[in-house]
């Protein structure tokens, strides 16, 4: 398929190798922006780059990474016109940053501290920042709202907030910041094609991850954590949310930028939050079986409940999310078949 007439100045997609970064990327070149990666390939393959030109029929110009390096910085900025940058470069997993914090804020915050003062000495004040839902903490309602107030049990979630606080600042010091604050809920899938997905390293610490790989037979059971919380069948409400759906988020926060005057959070989400046993339902069904599982003893720090409301994506960015629950499953079983294998 001949790639779209290129339009604008180029997007730097910095984690452009990663899950939601590969999938958004994929959604840019369909939306006809040129774009450069800068990946560190500390939780992504190179073999994405292949199979991210095969899905968009060009190759992906990459450069290998760190968005702590400043001088590889400047020297991007430098080579080529920049005209937005959508950062998901950065350490995403809860638990191990209780266990390694100065990581997390060495790569989350020191590096996006680096990005943004070489971006404003470049003068491109266009930035899309993956935030998350955690910085809402355990909310005191739901659905979530994005002026409910922020606040966290672990270091991942305050590297989120301190980096929105950073945006917020310095879009009060200065005109002309154009920033979007995206809060993911809870991304799942893979693109349709099966080509790219998520591919966690170790053990998952997530749910659709771990039940795809109990699906896929790599797993022996899953193990619910907790089924006594105050919700209707007793284990964790999230709002999970097809990551092409996010991709698609991304491209409508791009275009919207030049109407955001400052740094604006904008809630990525279906706004329908489901359960760990629902989850399991809609797995078992896509794959033909009941997968096996076990309810077990919650685990530390997390929340019952927790979904968005999206409305202010729709009004502001003019974006909803599309795909239900079945083609979540279905995709993100697609994707792990191909990728172990099974197909
Ligand atoms: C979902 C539900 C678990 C695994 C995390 C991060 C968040 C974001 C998304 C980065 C919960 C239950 C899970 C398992 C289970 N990441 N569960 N057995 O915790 O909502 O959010 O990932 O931005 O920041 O906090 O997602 O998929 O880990 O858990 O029962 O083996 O599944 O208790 O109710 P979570 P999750």
């Amino acid at each position: 398929m001949p790639a779209p007439k290129t339009s604008g100045p180029t997007i730097l997609v910095t984690g452009g190798a990663g899950f939601i970064g590969s999938h958004t990327v994929v959604e840019l070149v369909a939306a006809g922006h040129p774009v450069l990666i800068l990946d560190n390939f500390s939780n992504a393959k190179p073999e994405v780059l292949d199979r991210l030109a095969r899905i968009t029929g060009q190759a992906i110009p990459c450069i290998t990474g760190d968005v702590r390096d400043r001088a590889l910085l400047e020297r991007v900025f430098a080579d080529h016109t920049i005209g937005a940058v959508i950062h998901f470069a950065g350490l995403k997993a809860v638990g191990e940053s209780t266990e390694v914090p100065l990581s997390y804020y060495q790569n989350n915050v020191a590096g996006s501290l680096q990005l943004l003062e070489v971006m404003q000495a470049a003068g491109c004040r266009n930035l899309v920042f993956s935030s998350s839902a955690t910085v809402y903490g355990d909310p005191h309602a739901v659905p979530i709202r994005e002026d409910f107030p922020l606040g966290t049990t672990n270091a991942y979630g305050r590297t989120k907030i301190m980096v929105e606080d950073i945006c917020r600042d310095l879009a009060a010091s200065e005109r002309g910041w154009h920033i979007a604050l995206l809060r993911y809920f809870n991304p799942v899938g893979a693109h349709p094609s099966g080509l790219i997905g998520e591919e966690p390293q170790g053990v998952p610490n997530n749910l659709m991850p771990y039940l795809l790989q109990v699906a896929a037979g790599q797993r022996e059971c899953l193990s619910v954590f907790g089924s006594d919380y105050p919700t209707p069948d007793g284990t964790g409400v999230r709002d999970y949310i097809h990551v092409m759906d996010l991709a698609r988020g991304h491209t409508a926060a791009l275009a919207a930028l030049p109407g955001l005057d400052g740094a604006v959070p904008v809630n990525l989400g279906t706004g329908q939050g489901y359960s760990v046993l629902d989850m399991v339902k809609a797995l078992s069904a896509v794959v033909g079986r009941p997968l096996p599982y076990t309810l077990t003893a919650r685990r530390p720090g997390d929340i019952a409940c927790c979904y968005s409301d999206p409305s202010r994506a729709e009004a502001m960015l003019g974006w909803k999310a599309r795909f239900g629950l079945e083609t979540m499953c279905r995709d993100g079983w697609a994707w792990q078949r191909s990728n172990s294998g099974l197909s």
